[in-house]
């Protein structure tokens, strides 16, 4: 899969894909994700890239045309399956969608600033508008940075049990069970028995009826 992410502060974004398991991917070719800076297609001596929104109001808006410029150069290089803007007025995250990107092979993002990219590039060139939750960045990098992992590390040959993105909270609408490791007993506390039985059908039954009893008590919502 290729990602580009178009952003005026690049550099928020150099961390999140060098470590872990987003560097596995890259490392394997699975993954290459760039980032490209708003900045150097900015207009005037300044390379601005927002400005004052009609209507008056606080608060910048980014412009049309250096968003244009870069995502009309990106889109003739790449042949995108979507073209995704992180918005908190977007439709929310979660892993259905994460699923369904995995799926894709070029996904151009845009992160915003201030009030936000001038609606016509919505309009012109979104294609998919995310939000992670309903609370406001102040930008749209660090929502970027959340979706891409959660893309990156369904990719096959990501992980290095490939069945473990399947045990996963949310990968069938529930959470994940308890998860324990050595030493069996810690201050007193024990690891479920059932665990150190090496009963592989009575610890799936344990883990599963696990799993329903915490989504009951925290999240009964996913249980529809
Ligand atoms: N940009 C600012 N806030 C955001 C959010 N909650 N989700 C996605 N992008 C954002």
């Amino acid at each position: 899969m290729h990602i580009d992410i178009i952003s005026v502060v690049p550099d928020l974004l150099r961390s999140p894909f060098d470590h872990s398991i987003m560097k596995r991917a890259a490392d394997k070719g699975i993954l290459t994700v760039n980032v490209i800076n708003l900045r150097t297609y900015g207009l005037g001596p300044h390379l601005q890239t927002d400005d004052y929104q009609y209507g008056g109001g606080a608060g910048m808006v980014m412009m049309c045309e250096p968003l244009d410029t870069c995502i009309a150069e990106l889109k003739a290089k790449h042949n995108y399956d979507q073209i995704i803007y992180l918005t908190p007025d977007g439709k929310t995250f979660n892993q259905k969608r994460a699923n369904h990107l995995s799926c894709m092979n070029n996904l151009l993002f845009i992160c915003g600033h201030y009030k936000g990219i001038d609606q016509r590039i919505r309009d012109l060139h979104v294609t998919m508008e995310i939000s992670i939750g309903d609370f406001v960045l102040s930008g749209g990098e660090l929502a970027a940075a959340v979706v891409v992992d959660a893309i990156g590390r369904l990719l096959p040959g990501v992980l290095n049990d490939e069945t473990s993105a399947l045990t996963d909270s949310f990968q069938d609408d529930l959470l994940a069970p308890p998860v324990y490791t050595r030493p069996a007993t810690f201050n007193g506390l024990d690891v479920p028995e059932i665990l150190l039985s090496g009963h592989e059908r009575k610890i799936d039954e344990w883990r599963y009826e696990e799993s329903l009893r915490i989504t009951k008590e925290r999240r009964p919502d996913l249980l529809g």
